[in-house]
C-alpha cells in the first residue's frame, strides 16, 4: 500500500487560488511495473512499488511492439492492463476536485481481440462509460473529423473527467460487459486546487437568469477544448493541469467567415483567480470576423460540434480583446444552438481592458433529439453593418452528468444521421466490406464490357466529334478498400470504410502521355501560358490532330489540388453540354495532374467586360452570353442524374469560344448533392467574395440557389462592366451586388449601365434584365428563381431587344406582348433539359409586380468544400 503524499490545501470550489498547492498527481502507466518519462513527467507503472495506488486484481499485463507512431504518449501505449473481471484502481486523494484522464490505445494481445473488448467504467459512484468499445469510439471520432474535412486520423483516445471527491479516495472501476474484457493504457489523476468552475452559470436563452448547477455533486466530462485562431497547445504547455487544446478550424462552419489574429504581448488575467482556467497562450490568439469591409457582416462566425443528446452542457468561452483599446469597438451577440446566450457583448468592457484574459460560461440543456451544438458569434442587430465584429479566443464544452451518469451509449453513428448502435456499426463495417467487394467485381465487369465494346466500335466506326479516336474508359477511381486505419500504425483495423466516398468512379476521356503533353505545349513553353492560378498554369496547346486545347497543369504535390483534380475529372466525365467547357482528356503520368480542355479562343467573359483593351460587347452579345451560361448552369442543376451545384459562378468561369458561345468552366469546387452526408453541406464555404450567397453564412445552407445568387451578380457585372469588388471606390460602391441592387430597387439601373452600351439597347429589355438580376439576389434562396426561370426570362429579354433592333433597323416592328412570347426556338429544343412543361408553368410577368418568383425545383443538398482552384484562363478572378 502506498504512502499518502497527496495534500490538497484548497478544498472544493474554494474561491481563491493563492497558495501553490503541494499536490502530487498520479501518473500511471498501466500494465507494467517499471516507470517511464513521458512529456516531462514521470509515469509510474501500476504495479511499481511507488505507485501509491491499490489495484484490486492484477488482471493481465499486456504489451505490444506495434506502436510506431509519434504521439507524445507512444511509450505509454506500449503496455496496457486487461481485465477479464471487474477490477478497481484506488487512489487516495484529499477531498476536492481532480481531473481524471483515461488513455486508451487499442491493441490485441494473445487471445484478447481488442475489437470485442467492451466495458463500463465507474469513478466512485459516477458512471463514466457504458458498454464502451475503444476501437468503435476511435473510428467514430475519426469519421466525424473526416466529415468535417479534417484528414487527421487518430489511433488513440483520451477521455477526460473533472470530478469532485469527498470520501478521501477515488476508485476507478473497470467492468467488462457482454463476456468480453476491459483494458486501459494509462491513468492520470490530477488534483485541481484552484477554482475551475463556479456553480452559478448563465442559462442560454434565460435572459440573464442563472442556474445553480451544484457541480460538486456532479461529474463533468470534457467534450472539446479549443484554442481558437491559434495552434494546438500541448499538455506540456499547460503546465499545472496538462490539458490539451486543439485547433478550432475543423469545427468552424465557413472558415472564411473568421480570420485569426494574435498578440503575444502583455496578456494578463483579468482576475487573479483565473490563472488556472486556461494558459495565457489561449488568449494570445483569436478569431475575429473576417476583415473585409466590403462584405456586409450579416453573418455569424459559427462552430459546430457533435455532442451526446440528453445531457446538460457548459459552454465556456474565452475572450481577450487584442486589438481595441477602448469600449464599444466590438460588440456582438452570442448564440448557442440558435438561442441568444448574450447580447451586446463587449469583451473590452467585461474583461476590464485590452489584453485581459476573460472567460464566460453558459449553461444549456441538449434535448434527446439533438446531437449537435452550434456556437455562433455575430453582429449586434441593433447596430448597423459598420463597427460590428466578433471575437473568440478559446472554447470548451463540458458535459454534465445526469443522475450519476456521464455515459452515453453511442447510438448515433451513421453517415446520414441514421441511428446505429455500436454493435450494428461493427456489422455494418463487415457488410460494407462485402458490398464493396461485390461492387468492385461488378464495376470491373462493366469496365471490361465497355472497354470491349469501344474497341470493337473503334474498329468499324469513323471517329466523330463525340467519339474521337483514342477515347477509352480509364482507371477505376474509387475508395474501395481504403482503410480508415491510420498512419500511426495502429494494429487494430476497423475495416474498409469511407463514409463519404462513392464506391467507384469511371473516368472518361483521353489519357495523354506526358510526352504528348510536352509536344503539345512545346515542353511547357512560358510563351504559351494563357493563365496562372493557385492550382497551376494553363497553357495553350495543339494536340495530335491539330485541335487547340487549354492544358491545365497542376503544381505537383498539392494535396488539395489532387482532390479538385479528381473532382473535375469526375464532373467533366459525366457532363457533356454545349454550354459547359468540355474536357478532352488528362494526364497523370509521372505524378502530373494535367487536364486538357477544349480551347476557348475568346477567353473569359470578364476580360470582355472591363480591364482589357478588347472591344466592348454589344448588349445582344451580353444577353446571349448570359443565356448560354444560364443554360449551362440549368443543365448542371437539373440535367444530370443528381443536381450539381457549381459553387463558383463568376465571370472568370464563363468562357467564350471563337463564336462567343458561352461555356461554364471550372468544376473543381462543384459537387453532386443529395447522396452525400448532410453534414458536408455545412463544413467549409468556399467560393469567391463578391459572388457569395449571404445565406451560406446565415443559414449554413448550400443549394443550387447559391449559384443563382452568384449568377445574379454576374448579370449585374455584365450590365455595369465593373469588378464585383472594387476597394478603391467609396464604401457604398465597393460591392457591386449591394450597389447595383440599390439602383435597381429604385428602378434606375440605367444610371449605372456601362457607358459603352449607351443608346444601343432597348430600355425595356434592360428594365426586365434588372428585375431578373434583382430576383436572383433575393436574400433568401427560396425567393430566388431557379436557373430554368432565369433562363426563360433572359430569353424574353433578348427577344425584346431583338424586336427593338429590328424596329430600329426600319423593319416592321414586331408587337411583342407577354402572352405570345415565343421561347424555345432551336436553341431551346436542342437542349433537352429545358422541358416544355417547365416553360408553361412559369408565369411571365411584364409589369413591375415586384413579386418574387417562387417556383422551386426539388431541394438538392450539399457539397464538399475544397480549397481554391485556379481559373481556367484568368488568374486574378478570385
Ligand atoms: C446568427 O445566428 C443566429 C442563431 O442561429 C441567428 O438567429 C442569426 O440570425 C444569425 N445572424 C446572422 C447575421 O446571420
Amino acid at each position: 500500500m502506498g504512502i499518502l503524499v497527496l495534500i490538497c490545501l484548497v478544498s472544493l470550489f474554494a474561491p481563491v487560488k493563492n497558495v501553490e498547492a503541494e499536490t502530487n498527481p498520479f501518473l500511471i502507466d498501466c500494465g507494467t511495473n517499471s516507470s517511464t518519462n513521458v512529456d516531462g513527467r514521470k509515469w509510474v507503472g501500476d504495479l511499481a512499488p511507488d505507485s501509491n495506488l491499490t489495484l484490486s486484481s492484477p488482471g493481465i499485463a499486456a504489451s505490444t511492439s506495434t506502436f510506431n507512431g509519434d504521439s507524445t504518449y507512444g511509450t505509454l501505449y506500449k503496455t496496457a492492463r486487461l481485465f477479464n473481471e471487474a477490477a478497481n484502481y484506488t487512489f487516495k486523494v484529499d477531498s476536492g476536485n481532480c481531473y481524471l484522464r483515461l488513455h486508451f490505445y487499442p491493441f490485441s494481445f494473445e487471445n484478447h481481440d481488442v475489437n470485442v473488448s467492451q466495458f463500463d467504467v465507474m469513478a466512485n459512484s459516477l458512471k463514466l462509460l457504458s458498454e464502451f468499445s475503444v476501437p468503435v469510439e476511435i473510428s467514430r471520432k475519426n469519421s466525424y473529423m473526416q466529415s468535417l474535412g479534417s484528414n487527421s486520423s487518430e489511433s488513440s483516445l483520451m477521455k477526460e473527467y473533472f470530478l469532485g471527491v469527498d470520501s478521501g479516495q477515488l476508485v476507478v472501476k473497470f467492468m467488462p460487459t457482454g463476456g468480453s474484457f476491459a483494458f486501459v493504457n494509462a491513468i492520470e489523476v490530477i488534483p485541481v486546487t484552484s477554482q475551475l468552475f463556479v456553480d452559478t452559470v448563465s442559462k442560454v436563452g434565460g435572459n440573464g437568469a442563472t442556474s445553480d448547477l451544484n457541480l460538486g455533486a456532479r461529474g463533468i466530462e470534457t467534450m472539446y477544448r479549443l484554442n481558437v485562431g491559434g495552434s494546438e497547445i500541448e499538455p506540456t504547455q499547460d503546465q499545472d493541469l496538462w490539458r490539451m487544446w486543439e485547433t478550432d478550424i475543423s469545427y468552424m462552419f465557413a472558415s472564411v467567415a473568421g480570420s485569426s489574429i494574435n498578440n503575444q504581448s502583455n496578456v494578463t488575467y483579468s482576475s487573479a483567480n483565473d490563472s488556472s482556467v486556461a494558459p495565457l497562450l489561449v488568449y494570445e490568439t483569436a478569431r475575429a470576423m473576417i476583415n473585409n469591409e466590403v462584405l456586409e457582416k450579416r453573418f455569424n462566425m459559427s462552430w459546430k460540434f457533435n455532442v451526446d443528446p440528453n445531457f446538460d452542457y457548459i459552454v465556456r468561452l474565452h475572450f481577450c480583446e487584442l486589438v481595441f483599446d477602448k469600449p464599444n469597438q466590438r460588440t456582438f451577440r452570442i448564440y448557442i444552438n440558435n438561442r441568444t446566450a448574450a447580447e451586446n457583448f463587449d469583451v473590452f468592457v467585461r474583461a476590464g481592458g485590452m489584453n485581459k484574459a476573460y472567460h464566460k460560461d453558459y449553461f444549456d440543456l441538449v434535448s434527446p433529439q439533438i446531437d449537435t451544438l452550434w456556437i455562433q458569434l455575430g453582429p449586434e442587430t441593433m447596430y448597423g453593418a459598420a463597427g460590428t465584429d466578433a471575437l473568440l479566443n478559446g472554447l470548451e464544452i463540458f458535459k454534465l452528468s445526469r443522475s450519476g451518469n456521464l455515459a452515453y451509449v453511442s447510438e448515433r453513428f451513421g453517415s446520414s444521421g441514421t441511428e446505429v448502435s455500436a454493435r450494428t456499426f461493427r456489422n455494418r463495417i463487415l457488410w460494407i466490406g462485402i458490398a464493396a467487394g461485390i461492387a468492385s467485381i461488378f464495376i470491373l465487369a462493366a469496365l471490361f464490357t465497355i472497354f470491349f465494346c469501344l474497341r470493337k466500335r473503334r474498329k468499324n466506326a469513323c471517329p466523330t466529334k463525340e467519339n474521337p479516336p483514342g477515347w477509352r474508359p480509364l482507371s477505376l477511381h474509387g475508395t474501395v478498400g481504403k482503410s480508415t486505419t491510420n498512419a500511426r500504425g495502429s494494429k487494430f483495423s476497423v475495416g474498409s470504410l469511407n463514409l463519404n466516398g462513392s464506391l467507384a468512379l469511371v473516368r472518361v476521356g483521353k489519357r495523354f502521355t506526358i510526352a504528348e503533353i510536352r509536344a503539345a505545349t512545346k515542353n511547357f513553353d512560358e510563351s504559351l501560358v494563357i493563365g496562372v492560378g493557385g492550382f497551376g498554369k494553363v497553357y495553350k496547346g495543339e494536340i495530335e490532330d491539330g485541335t487547340l486545347a487549354a492544358i491545365k497543369r497542376a503544381h505537383p504535390q498539392s494535396e488539395q489540388g489532387l482532390t479538385e483534380f479528381e473532382t473535375e475529372i469526375e464532373m467533366l466525365s459525366k457532363l457533356r453540354h454545349r454550354h459547359l467547357v468540355s474536357m478532352i482528356g488528362f494526364c497523370e503520368e509521372n505524378n502530373e495532374m494535367i487536364l486538357v480542355y477544349e480551347y476557348m479562343a475568346n477567353g473569359t467573359l470578364r476580360n470582355h467586360l472591363f480591364g482589357s483593351e478588347l472591344p466592348p460587347l454589344t448588349w445582344k452579345q451580353r444577353l446571349e452570353i448570359c443565356i448560354g451560361a444560364a443554360r449551362g448552369l440549368h443543365y448542371l442543376h437539373t440535367g444530370a442524374e443528381r443536381g450539381i451545384i457549381h459553387r463558383d459562378v463568376k465571370t472568370t468561369n464563363i468562357l467564350l469560344d471563337e463564336n462567343f458561345v458561352a461555356k461554364v468552366a471550372d468544376f473543381g469546387l462543384s459537387k453532386t448533392g443529395p447522396a452525400l452526408d448532410h453534414t458536408h453541406v455545412s463544413t467549409a464555404v468556399k467560393g469567391s467574395f463578391g459572388y457569395l450567397d449571404p445565406e451560406y453564412f446565415r443559414r449554413q445552407k448550400l443549394t443550387e440557389k447559391s449559384d443563382v445568387y452568384s449568377f445574379g451578380v454576374v448579370l449585374f457585372e455584365a450590365v455595369c462592366a465593373r469588378p464585383v469588388i472594387n476597394p478603391s471606390l467609396p464604401k457604398d460602391q465597393i460591392n457591386l451586388a449591394e450597389w447595383a441592387l440599390r439602383w435597381q430597387r429604385q428602378r434606375s439601373l440605367d444610371a449605372i449601365t456601362d457607358r459603352c452600351l449607351e443608346g444601343n439597347y432597348c430600355s425595356d429589355s434592360l428594365k426586365k434584365f434588372g428585375e431578373i438580376a434583382e430576383k436572383c439576389l433575393a436574400d433568401e434562396g427560396k425567393n430566388r428563381p431557379t436557373m430554368g426561370e432565369v433562363l426563360w426570362h433572359l430569353e424574353y429579354v433578348l427577344q425584346l431587344h431583338e424586336a427593338w433592333l429590328r424596329s430600329n433597323a426600319g423593319e416592321e416592328s414586331s408587337s411583342l406582348v407577354a402572352e405570345n412570347v415565343e421561347v424555345g426556338d432551336t436553341e431551346v429544343s436542342q437542349n433537352p433539359s429545358v422541358s416544355q412543361d417547365e416553360e408553361h408553368c412559369i408565369e411571365l410577368r411584364t409589369e413591375d409586380d415586384g413579386e418574387p418568383l417562387t417556383r422551386q425545383i426539388s431541394g438538392l443538398g450539399g457539397t464538399v468544400g475544397f480549397d481554391e482552384f485556379s481559373q481556367l484562363v484568368n488568374p486574378q478572378g478570385r
